[in-house]
């Protein structure tokens, strides 16, 4: 059995580690969030209750768990508050018993916001100030929230003001079961993802040491949620995209259509957008991923670009965040393709590469080479163990698991707590 648990993105965040960090908080003390910001969206879904959280930690649902927001995070004070209120208004317990901020997390200012908008649109940020905030705290001008405190006697906030470096190592003394939340993804990560289209954080397993203030013999197992396709949102190279980003602007989104069709005329529109993707449309097949998987933003409502799943990219972060397992999630927004393809190395410069860069440059120019399995028809959202699964998409996942090098021990199928078929115990709680 694991202690404590890192739960790291192993794409481009949005991986689903909301859902799965909601699902292991059960059996946690404590959930502990060590990198980014309001930049995050993690979705949790109960009992038919949809709850976004960008901030707090995916541990809030949960009564009597500590959640702390490490020194690693920029907050926004504004949104804090914001967020604080309306988890209070769906009856939510949120004190200071149960949610503890960093005295040493940096602020984020109007003025980083102020400064994303206008300055960094090339990257496609979130507009959250998230760069600008990290920016003037390694260059040492930044405002840590106790001096941000103390200037503005912002009585709404003190009281969740703690330093909490000495409250996760000694709730780690008392072997207390911590979870370490992940934002964003490995691909993301200022260090060890596709700069410059990145975060501005350490979204990787190292990240939790300096952004908690622990040390890495406690972290203890790592597990890397990964989505069973790909998708990114904002600018930067994703070598398994299906369609174009323009192709893709041109649609009219999820909830436009749902709004604009009538039931029968939105069943038949995904008919028709179903069967131009078994043909073998490439739009058509990111388009069918983007509907089905409802895939757009959380944060900003941006749709997410799609693709496939790429083995190289999840084994490199595998290897960057000494990943011990793997989280698969949405497996259930397959049912209906014909055919599923996994990336299996890239064809660059008239020859195949059979592992990841995060060089931007031959990125761009690398071509997946695709191994193909077959799919299943069957909806997979009411499945209550691994061996109901059908054939293919149990086949799916052990050829990801040969690729990637480590086990899953997990498979979501659905966004309802629920809807999660444990595989493999000995990596969890
Ligand atoms: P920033 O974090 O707002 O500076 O944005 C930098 C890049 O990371 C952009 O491509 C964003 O779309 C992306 N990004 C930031 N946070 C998330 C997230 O939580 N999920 C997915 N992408 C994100
Ligand atoms: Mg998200």
């Amino acid at each position: 059995m694991a202690k404590n648990i890192a739960i790291i993105g192993a794409q481009f965040g949005d991986e689903g580690k909301g859902k799965i960090i909601d699902f292991l908080a059960e059996k946690a003390d404590v959930v502990a969030r060590f990198n980014g910001g309001n930049n995050a969206g993690h979705t949790i879904k109960v009992n038919n209750e949809t709850t976004i959280l960008h901030l707090i930690p995916s541990g809030i649902l949960h009564k009597s768990k500590i959640n702390i927001i490490g020194n690693g995070v920029v907050v926004d004070p504004k949104e804090l508050i914001g967020e604080i209120e309306k988890l209070k208004s769906k009856g939510v317990e949120v004190t200071p018993h149960n949610l503890a901020v960093s005295e040493n997390a940096h602020t984020i200012l109007e003025k980083h916001i102020k400064e994303d908008k206008e300055k960094n649109v090339h990257i496609g940020t979130t507009a959250r100030g998230i760069g600008p905030a990290y920016t003037d705290k390694v260059a040492r001008r930044g405002l840590r929230i106790a001096d941000y405190i103390a200037r503005n006697n912002d009585n709404k906030l003190k009281p969740f003001v703690k330093n909490t470096t000495l409250l996760i190592n000694d709730l780690i003394n008392k072997n207390k079961k911590i979870l370490f939340e992940g934002a964003q993804g490995t691909l993301l990560d200022i260090d060890h993802g596709t700069y410059p289209y990145v975060t501005s954080s350490s979204a990787i397993a190292g990240g939790i040491c300096t952004g908690l203030g622990i040390g890495p013999s406690r972290i203890g197992m790592v597990i890397g949620v990964a989505k069973a396709y790909t998708t990114r949102v904002g600018n930067g190279p994703l070598p398994t995209e299906l369609g174009t980003e323009q192709e893709m602007k041109e649609e009219k989104s999820y909830k436009e259509l749902k709004s604009d069709l009538s039931e029968e005329g939105f069943s038949k529109l995904m008919r028709s957008i179903a069967k131009k993707a078994n043909e073998g449309n490439e739009y058509s097949q990111g388009r069918l991923l983007r509907m089905n998987g409802v895939e757009y933003g959380s944060t900003t409502g941006r749709p997410r670009r799609t693709g496939w799943f790429d083995a190289l990219m999840v084994k490199y972060a595998a290897m960057v965040n000494g990943m011990g397992a793997i989280a698969l999630t949405k497996l259930d927004v397959f049912s209906g393709f014909e055919k599923i393809r996994i990336c299996v190395g890239y064809k660059y410069d008239g020859r195949i590469i059979k592992s990841f860069t995060t060089n931007v440059s031959i990125l761009d120019k690398c071509e997946p080479v695709y191994e193909d399995i077959p799919g299943w028809k069957e909806s997979l959202n009411s499945i209550k163990e691994f061996k109901a699964l059908p054939e293919n998409a149990k086949r799916y996942v052990k050829r990801i698991e040969e690729l990637v090098g480590i086990p899953v021990c997990i498979v979501s199928i659905g966004a309802e707590r629920s809807q999660t078929l444990i595989l493999r115990k000995e990596f969890l709680f």
